[in-house]
């Protein structure tokens, strides 16, 4: 299947040919990974040692760099820095705020691991994937926030597709080889703030490893070397994989998405049991309407209202931080 870029690149295609005006003169190019490859800041850099015994320096950990095309992210109808003021936008900008102030200690509450944020639904298809995405660019888009997103839909992984981007290594490879170090496998991306984590070589047991000891200890080290980051889970469904129950223990927010006109009530209330223990549940309708050409014109639609349960859209699991 085609990536929501390349549908929407070929629709502007579509569009130009039929003689449509389009905004921008320049057609949009392809998105292809930039081999450039850039030295990353070593986190907790020790001072050089200066003394001749001193080891041998360890190779510099490198962050590739990838190209998102943001102008195809516009007209695909996902966030774009390019189209601020869209629609997507306007409606992420609101549902993004309680999150940010969870993750930075800025509710009433001080949320432990709040800056570590799944995205999850009952069962496939529901729209984490395109939440995750959205949350992502729109958070990067701020000033303050610097974001990693990571694809931890490990048996069914899309943002790399989505985005137009090639497959690469990514949270598989950290999973299988403990010593593989994070920052390499990170993606630095043309959106300044925005860091990407693939989900990496597929494997037989991927989901199996999420709930791995592997995985704490990924989890504990994002946590310590990125602590002032925002970091954002595309998730397995919660009714499918135990996994991703183990998966839910160890974050501060799990943003539930519920499409509005397919998830069963009793599927939704089965999911909320299994992430009864986390401290922030906010539940995201999500109106999935998906037009038969492709990423363009969606009817897109995120339904947000104050509640708790099927048809409301949105709601704490409990008394923590507005
Ligand atoms: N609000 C939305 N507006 C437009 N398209 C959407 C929306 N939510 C989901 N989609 C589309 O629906 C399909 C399934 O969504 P996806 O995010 O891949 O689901 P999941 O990750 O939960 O399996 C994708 O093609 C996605 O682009
Ligand atoms: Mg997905």
């Amino acid at each position: 299947m085609s990536s929501l870029i390349e549908q929407a690149t070929l629709r502007l295609e579509q569009l130009r040919r039929a003689g449509v005006a389009m905004p921008v003169k320049e057609a949009p190019v392809a998105v292809s990974p930039v081999a450039e490859l850039v030295a990353a800041a070593p986190m907790n850099a020790a001072p050089s040692p200066t003394v001749a015994e001193a080891p041998a320096p360890k190779p510099v950990q490198v962050s590739k760099r990838v190209e998102i095309d943001l102008e195809a992210l516009a007209i695909a109808g996902i966030v774009s820095p390019n189209a601020p003021r869209s629609r997507i936008a306007d409606q992420y900008r609101v549902i993004k705020r309680p999150l940010i102030g969870n993750a930075m200690g800025k509710g009433a509450t001080l949320i432990e691991n709040g800056n570590l944020i799944m995205v999850t639904s009952s069962v496939p298809g529901e729209g984490k994937s395109f939440t995750a995405i959205n949350l992502a660019i729109s958070i990067a888009a701020e000033l303050d926030n610097t974001v990693m997103l990571v694809d931890a839909d490990v048996a069914r992984p899309s943002v790399l597709r989505v985005l137009g981007l090639s497959p690469g290594p990514g949270l598989l490879d950290l999973l299988v080889d403990g010593s593989a170090d994070l920052s390499s496998m990170l993606l630095r991306t043309n959106i300044d703030k925005l860091s990407i984590l693939p989900s990496g070589t597929p494997h037989e047991r991927a989901t199996e490893m999420l709930a791995s000891d592997a995985m704490t200890r990924l989890l504990a080290d994002m946590g310590k070397r990125y602590s002032d980051r925002i970091i954002i889970f595309d998730s397995p469904p919660l009714l499918l994989t135990t996994e991703a129950r183990v998966l839910a223990t160890h974050m501060g927010q799990i943003v539930m998405v519920i499409h509005a006109e397919k998830t069963l009530r009793s599927d939704v209330q089965d999911a909320l049991a299994t992430i009864e223990a986390c401290p922030v549940k906010l539940m995201l309708l999500n109106q999935a309407r998906t037009n038969a050409s492709g990423g363009y014109g969606y009817g897109y639609g995120q339904g947000y209202g104050q509640g708790y349960g099927y048809g409301y859209g949105y709601g704490y699991g409990n008394k923590a931080a507005p």
